[in-house]
């Protein structure tokens, strides 16, 4: 057992609608997986998130529908966090951003980035709809990238070479709500002064291993450009700015953004109130040994890689121009920013608006969440662009977990059920028992170390491979053959029901539902591993209550190591544990894909 403390920090989901499996594939699953992972290794993890509910993404939503932004995230909330906790996803806490309690962190990372003079009022020029008067957010801008010359950029963001942008740089910009040329007018705001983290941030970076190289290449890329950012908005739906004369504005509030990295901060701060030790989340934040893993899609890692890193440099008193730490003491930088890059589906873009989408809801209705964590491990968009198509998904569900890993666990329990009745007492062991017990206890090595380097396709791979050497092994010994000689066939039995057992601990931080299953047709009972639940919680200082995801995570009697299936445990004949689908649902969801059900 480690005493290693590991925070997971899973990127927000934006609760302007239900997110759908590209999401899940960027942040939801991977971290799961590694934090299911450490678990089992004996670590310390604190797995925080929550849903993005501030910002033009959710004002733009609430516009659409004519209802307010409240109504559009408390909706949203709800849905994702069902759908979070239906894929087993074991967060600490999933809370929101429209808690009290991270108001005031956000608030207070503000003021001590202000009080070392790293954030700086200044005058701008922002745009307005002329026929409205109202602020056009960055992301309703569009125009012709000046750095890259791409028609389609963002105010915000260039899609194409990524850079971030300013409204007022776009060429030719104009509002994608009714194509009108925005009018700048000048504004005052806050900004954050990122050129004066250059080196602070440098030295940060080239401090940092194991990275993904196309991740550090592209953190690396933005320093060459440092420009100060804007901290403030004009907009009415956001964190108040804690200043005398702004804070009781309706118009002004924090950069969504700026507001939604500090959960991170925020949601561990919950996390240690709601444990009863209010400075718990300190173990994380604080040690100098503690270890913080980010976890997102590529398009985060500007806000990961470079401005959280910088709010936390400025409020630490670490930037370039030094300074001195602020309430709540020195904070730890990340360790590693996991990204992943995008999931495409049927080789076109997710597209909630053109219906090039399906809900992690609507995919939970007819599939099960393990099927679908395992395409995303096993064949999701870890290091490159991924197409998921539904001819893959049932391929790998029904040669992979079906024929390959259900029906080793299926074929062993039941002739040891039908056999003896219960786990056999083993004779002596011959080479190919050696041989296959060795396989499967020495791969805990290796898939261990591929997890805790985020290298979940290749340590799925060799956990698969191991359970590839089980069946071979079961034909080769053919105990069904064996009714002459049944000290033998207990041998073979009790050896494949030991590799049967070995490789559900491996695939455990992948497929815990199931993993769940094996285990009590093994023989075992209590939780192996456990599942997050829900809770209706009050808002800790006075606003609304609100569901939260949780569990006992640390609870699990799985650990990642072989354990010894003691001979006489009685099982039964079992159940399937994973379902075949059949080859016409490919066609159907397609037809779906379409529009026609
Ligand atoms: N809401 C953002 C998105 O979906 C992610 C925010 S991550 C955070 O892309 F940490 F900044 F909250
Ligand atoms: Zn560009």
């Amino acid at each position: 057992m480690s005493d290693r403390h590991i925070l997971t920090a899973v990127a927000w989901p934006y609760a302007n609608g239900p997110r759908h499996i590209g999401h899940v594939s960027g942040f939801g699953v991977p971290s799961d997986v590694f934090s299911r992972y450490h678990r089992m290794a004996g670590d310390r993890v604190l797995m925080v998130s929550g849903t993005d509910e501030h910002g033009t993404p959710i004002t733009v939503a609430a516009d659409a529908e004519g209802v307010t932004p409240r109504e559009i995230a408390d909706r949203n909330n709800r849905v994702i966090v069902g759908d979070l906790q239906s894929l087993g996803l074991s967060y600490d806490l999933f809370t929101r951003t429209t808690t009290a309690n991270h108001a005031a962190i956000s608030q207070e990372i503000f003021l001590g980035l202000l009080k070392n003079g790293y954030v700086f009022p200044r005058t701008t020029l922002g745009a307005i709809s002329p026929s409205t008067g109202r602020t056009l957010p960055d992301r309703y801008i569009e125009g012709t990238c000046p750095i890259c010359g791409y028609d389609g950029a963002r105010g915000d963001q260039c899609d194409n070479c990524g850079n971030q942008l300013d409204p007022v740089d776009l060429i030719n910009p104009r509002s994608r709500i009714n194509g009108e040329t925005p009018k700048f007018v000048e504004e005052e705001h806050y900004f954050l002064d990122l050129p004066a983290f250059t080196r602070s941030l440098g030295d940060w970076l080239d401090s940092r291993k194991g990275w993904r190289p196309n991740v550090l290449n592209f953190a690396k890329n933005l320093l060459t450009d440092l420009k100060p950012r804007s901290y403030t908005r004009d907009i009415d739906w956001g964190v108040p700015v804690p200043l005398d004369g702004w804070r009781d504005r309706p118009d002004k509030r924090i950069y969504v953004w700026f507001d939604a990295v500090v959960g991170y901060l925020s949601a561990s701060i919950e996390w240690a109130r709601r444990s009863g030790d209010d400075d718990a989340w300190r173990q994380w934040w604080q040690t100098p040994d503690a270890d913080a893993y980010y976890f997102m899609g590529k398009d985060n890692i500007v806000f990961h890689a470079e401005i959280w890193p910088a709010q936390l440099l400025g409020y630490n008193g670490e930037g370039d121009k030094g300074g001195t730490a602020g309430s709540l003491g020195r904070l730890n930088l990340p360790t590693e920013v996991v990204s992943s890059e995008f999931l495409t589906m049927e080789g076109r873009k997710f597209s909630s608006s053109r219906q090039v989408v399906i809900y992690v809801r609507d995919f939970l209705a007819r599939y099960d969440a393990d099927a679908l964590r395992y395409f995303i491990a096993a064949a999701g968009p870890e290091s490159q662009d991924t197409d998921f198509t539904w001819a893959e998904f049932l391929r790998r569900n029904n040669d992979e977990l079906v024929a390959g890993w259900g029906n080793l666990v299926n074929r062993t329990v039941s002739m040891a059920a039908k056999n003896v009745g219960a786990v056999p007492t083993p004779g002596e062991l011959t080479d190919a028992d050696r041989a296959l017990l060795s396989a499967t206890q020495g791969a805990f090595g290796p898939v261990g170390e591929l997890l805790s380097r985020n290298r979940q396709k290749a340590a799925a791979t060799e956990a698969m491979r191991v359970v590839g050497e089980a069946n071979k092994y079961l034909s080769d010994q053919a105990p069904w053959k064996l009714k002459e000689d049944p000290a033998r066939r207990d041998t073979v039995l009790h050896t494949a029901l030991q590799a049967v057992s070995d490789c559900n601990t491996l695939l455990t931080p992948f497929l815990p539902h199931s993993a769940q299953k094996v285990h009590e047709l093994l023989g075992g009972t209590g939780v192996w591993s456990p599942a997050p639940r829900i809770e209706e919680v009050t808002d800790l200082d006075d606003g609304s209550p609100y569901p939260i995801i949780t569990g006992d995570h640390g609870d699990g009697q799985a650990v990642w190591a072989s354990r010894p299936l003691p001979p006489g445990t009685p099982l039964s004949p079992p159940t399937p544990v994973f379902k075949k689908l059949d080859e016409s649902i490919v066609e159907e969801e397609l037809r779906r894909l379409e529009g026609d059900q």
